[in-house]
């Protein structure tokens, strides 16, 4: 099981996306949206047109995904969740995109949500956490909370585009980054060519 978060940072486009590839992978996800990213998924992506209600809702009316049995949405104020626990299996978290403020949070253990909390669970049971930090520019308490989370181990995949794919579109760009998580993850994927295929 892979627990995917977004938080309310710019481009949750880019986590909706990481969990429909792994779903049509087959693969279980544990998916967390905080409250400012509800609204930036309706600012960016219903275009203020309509309140985001579910993930799944969404994932639905975008119609790339298949094997929502495989999807559970948590609140994230929900610690009753299995993987607010070291006890529940999962094998990564990937917050995509991940805010300053969640950053912070994570690098200083304050685990007040439940995405902070699953963060926290995976650095104490030595469990991958992936980063997808945007902002920009950066500040020094941006990149001092960046390097904080490198020396803890956490996986940084910062959204920047590889422009040697030749990306023509946003997607493209999304889906860039999205393949480089499923790199780190070890899974197999068609969402851009890597060098020298
Ligand atoms: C449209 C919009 C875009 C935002 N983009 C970013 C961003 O790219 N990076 C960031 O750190 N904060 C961004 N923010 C501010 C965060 O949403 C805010 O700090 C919030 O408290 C983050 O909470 P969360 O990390 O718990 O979701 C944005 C806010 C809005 C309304």
């Amino acid at each position: 099981m892979i627990v995917v978060a977004i938080s309310g940072a710019s481009g949750p486009i880019m986590g909706i996306r990481l969990i429909e590839e792994l779903l049509n992978l087959n693969e279980h996800v544990a998916a967390i949206v905080s409250q400012p990213a509800g609204r930036i998924i309706e600012y960016e992506m219903l275009l203020e047109k309509a309140p985001f209600s579910s993930l799944r809702d969404l994932l639905e009316v975008r119609g790339v995904a298949k094997n929502f049995d495989l999807l559970n949405e948590y609140k994230n104020n929900n610690f009753f969740s299995p993987v607010a626990s070291g006890s529940a299996q999962f094998e990564a978290v990937a917050v995509i995109p991940c805010s300053m403020k969640t950053l912070s949070a994570i690098v200083h253990g304050y685990a007040d949500s439940l995405i902070t909390r699953a963060c926290d669970v995976a650095l104490k049971e030595r469990r991958r956490c992936i980063i997808v930090p945007r902002e920009t520019p950066l500040s020094v308490v941006h990149t001092e909370n960046l390097h904080k989370a490198a020396q803890v181990g956490i996986e940084i995949v910062p959204p920047v585009p590889g422009f040697y794919t030749r990306p023509e579109s946003v997607a493209d760009v999304v889906d860039f980054v999205v393949g480089k998580i499923l790199n780190l993850l070890g899974r197999k994927h068609r969402l851009f060519e890597s060098w020298g295929e």
